[in-house]
């Protein structure tokens, strides 16, 4: 069970592969930083403010003491879970302007790149930095086609979990440490909150309401059912995917009216604040907690999005080296930093993520990520729609078109289980 969500997800997508270009420039031929592409490396990412930027900084003082002769150029585009980022780099890529190295969800959103072409293949750099045995295999295999791998992922990440103040809570007469069974259960918790006039649960914008929703189909179909909305074995149009949008639906009555114009992390600072009683997210959230000196217990508590325990939302962000990027060897120089535990450490640290690299030390990390660490490692691992590893860009921005014109008024529940089915095809 446990590794049949990303498994059966790489079967699904089955990718053909345009022709693509092979073999990455091994690098490392000689002093750094000489090369044609000169000393400048850009990093394109979303990782473009708060506790995001924090993560992205660790890694670049990595990146400055392994290679001094390069030079960091930040390309971050701000919108949380790339969602301007993307599209600018779809622009670049197809101007043949790429950047040095970009940032690129661990499966579907992947192979999107690799079967445009757009990625070189970059094995032989796992090789030189000894990086094969170090990540587990169905990771590898995410980041694999016919038998090339494109990235070297920086961490993991999971998606579906609950963040809640504990005062708020109590003001509302729920226990913080009580974590309701299932979502009627949840939803009970969420009338009580809003009889004390407090948002009972804060959300932001379109992409942020996607993570939410995925994480309702997991906890209401099960791990099983989840995965087969991707790779076709569920039926979208089906009875339980109705009570799961019945409930996302409800979810979405309790939450902040002002939503459409918020980011992530306004949605998860309301909860942070007292503002909100819960919020879903990422766990790139307990690094906004952490930042703030938010201690876990006493001024948050967190949890699976309740009927979804037993399973992590699996998504992974790694680092490319795109083709025809201007500096090759400065990519690959951060590739190394990236595959690196030095980098892995601080990065994951900073960011809320565990690492990919099953070598790092967990009690280096928070108690919060020691739980997802051991979450990861006995949890039925189930695909992020909402981050690139379940669905090809294509699905999800479909997705989220229709999720967004429903949130918005623009289409009845039936009409929206219809465009969710026609989306995944
Ligand atoms: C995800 C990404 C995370 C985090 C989040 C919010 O897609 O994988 O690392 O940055 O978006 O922006």
């Amino acid at each position: 069970m446990r590794r049949i969500g990303v498994v059966a997800t790489a079967a699904a997508i089955g990718l053909a592969l345009t022709a693509c270009s092979g073999g990455g420039d091994g690098g490392g031929d000689g002093g750094e930083g000489g090369g044609d592409g000169g000393t400048d490396v850009e990093v394109f990412t979303w990782w473009a403010a708060g506790s995001e930027l924090t993560g992205l900084e660790a890694l670049e003082a990595v990146f400055a003491e392994q290679h001094p002769d390069y030079t960091f150029v930040n390309g971050a585009v701000a919108g949380g879970a790339g969602s301007a980022a993307k599209d600018l780099l779809q622009t670049r890529l197809q101007a043949g302007d790429p950047p040095d190295t970009f940032q690129a969800h661990a499966g579907a959103e992947l192979t999107d790149y690799i079967a445009a072409g757009q990625l070189e293949d970059v094995s032989d750099l796992y090789t030189e930095f000894g990086l094969t045995d170090v990540f587990p295999q169905d990771l590898i295999d995410l980041l694999t086609v016919d038998g090339s791998i494109y990235s070297v992922p920086s961490n993991i990440h999971r998606s579906n979990m609950v963040w809640a103040n504990p005062t708020v809570l109590e003001s509302a007469g729920i226990d913080p440490a009580a974590v309701p069974a299932d979502i009627d259960a949840w939803i009970a918790d969420l009338e009580a909150v809003q009889a004390t006039g407090v948002t009972p649960l804060s959300v932001a914008t379109t992409w942020t309401q996607v993570n939410l929703l995925e994480t309702v189909l997991m906890a209401d179909l099960g791990a099983e059912a989840y995965i087969g909305l991707w790779n076709g074995e569920t039926d979208w149009a089906g009875a339980d995917v109705t009570t799961a949008l019945e409930h996302f639906e409800t979810l979405m009555s309790f939450t902040n009216t002002d939503r459409d114009g918020l980011d992530w992390p306004e949605a998860t600072q309301m909860v942070i604040d007292g503002t909100a009683a819960y919020n879903v997210m990422g766990d790139w959230a307990v690094a906004a907690f952490e930042e703030q000196g938010i201690e876990r217990g006493t001024g948050f508590v967190d949890f699976p999005v309740p009927g979804s325990d037993g399973q992590f939302g699996f998504l992974a962000d790694s680092f490319t080296l795109p083709v025809g990027a201007p500096n090759p060897d400065g990519a690959t120089a951060w590739l190394e930093t990236v595959g690196s535990l030095e980098g892995q450490v601080a990065f994951n640290q900073a960011k809320g993520s565990i690492p990919a690299r099953t070598d790092a030390d967990p009690a280096d990390f928070s108690s919060y990520q020691q739980s997802a660490i051991e979450s990861y490692a006995s949890d039925a691992i189930v695909p992020s729609l909402a981050h690139g590893a379940a669905a090809p860009i294509a699905v999800s921005n479909a997705i989220s078109d229709a999720t967004s014109k429903f949130t918005t008024g623009g289409s009845d529940l039936a009409t929206y289980q219809e465009e969710l089915a026609a989306a995944v095809g």
